[in-house]
């Protein structure tokens, strides 16, 4: 797959929401609408990896110093193996992203760290994925490992292929395991969230909301650490929480199961 500078991807939109420089104006279009319709739309991206550096951190201390990050998006500020790296300078790291930009990006940032690498993959094939070679360098499928899903999952309609992705990674893992998600929500608007779902859809990518029940069913066969599913930023909150508006937290759910 090859980078279309004339097509919108989800990976560089994102990176325009966080105020990045790996964009497009194709992109930076896309989000300038989404952010007419969602104006906390920036607020609730720093949102969301304030919450991935929180569970990360969460994880280290609990004993899971390795991670899969799925969909793991164009680097920023506090990427996971950094988070991780200082939390444990044992951590190791698996990057994965369908996108080439996220991954041409990612590489550069890794340089000759030999702690974290990078993957080329759809995360929709569980065993192609766990099984890359160049993953294997790094995790160890017999023991635990955090599986980050985040803002991806809501790209991924509901069906045989989702059911399958979801199945392959909770069977793959080890007891001790975590799988984290971040996912968007119909929110308090969910007239506005409908019309971003139909500025993705026209951009070429599926966008699937999903309400508390079907999120919670994400995590079918984990077991959700408390506090359970949060809207917002709430999840095991920390001094440095940036505060959402009630409207912009009903557009994002959060989670984080552990395996058996
Ligand atoms: C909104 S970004 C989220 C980035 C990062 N996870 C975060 O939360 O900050 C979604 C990312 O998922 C990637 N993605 C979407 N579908 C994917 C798939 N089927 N397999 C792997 N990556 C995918 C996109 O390329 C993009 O980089």
């Amino acid at each position: 797959m090859s980078i279309d500078p004339n097509r919108p991807s989800s990976a560089r939109v994102y990176d325009a929401f966080l105020g990045g420089t790996h964009n497009f104006a194709v992109d930076r279009s896309v989000a300038a609408r989404i952010m007419e319709i969602v104006p906390e739309m920036a607020a609730l991206a720093r949102a969301n990896r304030a919450f991935l550096h929180r569970v990360v951190r969460w994880a280290v201390a609990g004993g899971v110093r390795q991670f899969v990050d799925l969909g793991s998006g164009i680097p920023t500020e506090g990427n996971v193996h950094e988070v991780a790296l200082a939390a444990d300078p044992d951590a190791r790291v698996a990057y994965v992203d369908v996108d080439p930009t996220a991954v041409l990006y990612a590489r550069e940032l890794l340089g000759d760290e030999h702690r974290a690498v990078v993957v080329n993959a759809d995360l929709r094939d569980p065993a192609s994925v766990l099984d890359d070679p160049e993953l294997r360098a790094v995790i160890d499928p017999e023991r635990p490992i955090g599986i980050l899903m985040f803002a991806v999952l809501h790209f991924i309609p509901e069906g045989p292929v989702l059911d399958a992705t979801l199945r392959g990674y909770r069977e793959a893992v080890a007891p001790g395991s975590l799988l984290a998600v971040s996912h968007a929500s119909g929110g308090l608007d969910p007239e506005a969230v409908d019309r971003v779902a139909d500025l993705y859809s026209r951009a070429g990518t599926p966008f699937v909301p999903r309400d508390e029940a079907r999120f919670a069913a994400l995590f079918d066969g984990w077991e959700l650490v408390e506090p359970g599913v949060v809207r917002g930023s709430g999840w095991h909150p920390d001094g440095g929480v940036e505060q959402l508006s009630d409207s912009a937290s009903s557009m994002v759910l959060t989670g984080v199961g552990r395996r058996r």
